[in-house]
């Protein structure tokens, strides 16, 4: 059995794996092909906050595969009411053949993991977002081809996107370079996991400016992730500098790609102008999370061989 908690859960090959397939599902979805690999598999979707992109293309991804997923809000089920993370793991391993949870505590995920007897997906904790970052790899490859010879510049905070992000950079081999104001860097323990075990070309660049000169694609994502609404205020001035506007963008490449996960706070980490402008690929970005998701479950909840699938 195996989990995605972290997208170092996940070999290159497999990530490989699961990009090619993504790819067939996107075709399959364009061309109206119907194919039903998770018929009669269940998927307990556990939310502990918000969400539109994971909570749909999850359970799209499941229906039209054939199977079936189940939206439940943490104070919805008796986990709200005290009910430990071990008994719910067990129990629902009983009902479902897998479980994704979004989760105020990376740590909750990995408890739940451990007394879990199906696979158990990440879908957002305050520490990495893997499915999140998969779904970028996809669309980074569908823009400019392959992972080589690329640098992607991220602009903002050094949070749970980011901290994915540098590790699936490192793990596919192209340079990462980040640039955040000072207190905000990304996780320590990524960015040295990152260059020791994979061998990454992240670079730690504090003007944005200098950030963004080679970027082939450059990445932002909100200064307030949830669960930090407290810090509003202080964020708010401490990112002033780190907004990626159309001057930032004029700094960098022609060809430059902008990329966000989604939702945006416009006016904050980006200007309508840019989000909405040629070079933004937001929406094909938070599209391919669903051709991305099904690629995961077949993953995770099938006996299938993914390479049968590719050929
Ligand atoms: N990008 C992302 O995970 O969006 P949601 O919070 O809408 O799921
Ligand atoms: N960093 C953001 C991502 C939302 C998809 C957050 O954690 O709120």
């Amino acid at each position: 059995m195996k989990h995605l908690i972290s997208i170092t859960d996940l070999s290159v090959e497999e990530i490989d794996e699961i990009l090619r397939l993504a790819e067939r599902f996107k075709e399959d979805r364009y061309r109206n092909r119907i194919t039903d690999y998770l018929r009669n598999r269940s998927l307990a979707m556990i939310f502990e906050y918000p969400s539109t992109r994971t909570r749909v293309s999850f359970e799209v991804a499941m229906a039209d595969l054939g199977g079936h997923a189940l939206y439940l809000s943490w104070n919805d089920l008796q986990l709200g009411r005290g009910e430990t993370i071990r008994d719910t793991a067990k129990v629902l391993s009983r009902y479902v053949h897998g479980v994704m949870i979004r989760a105020k505590k990376h740590e909750t995920i990995e408890e739940f993991a451990r007394h879990s007897e199906v696979p158990v997906i990440n879908g957002l904790s305050d520490f990495e977002h893997p499915c999140q970052v998969l779904s970028d790899l996809f669309t980074i490859k569908e823009y400019k081809g392959s992972f080589r010879n690329l640098t992607l510049t991220w602009v903002g905070d050094g949070n749970n996107v980011c901290n994915s992000l540098i590790l699936a950079s490192a793990m596919m081999g192209f340079r990462m370079v980040v640039s955040t104001p000072e207190g905000y860097e990304p996780d320590e323990d990524v960015i040295r996991r990152a260059r020791e075990e994979f061998n990454g070309d992240i670079i730690i660049e504090k003007d944005p400016v200098r950030a963004v000169e080679n970027a082939d694609i450059i990445y932002t994502d909100v200064w307030i992730s949830m669960g930090m609404e407290d810090e509003r205020d202080r964020r708010l001035s401490d990112f002033r500098e780190y907004q990626v506007n159309e001057m930032l963008v004029r700094k960098s490449k022609e060809s430059v790609i902008v990329m966000h996960c989604l939702p945006a706070h416009r006016g904050e980490e980006i200007t309508s102008g840019v989000l909405d402008s040629e070079q933004s690929v937001v929406i094909d970005q938070a599209e391919n999370r669903l051709h991305v998701q099904k690629a995961i479950l077949v993953r995770l909840l099938s006996d299938i061989e993914i390479s049968e699938l590719t050929e």
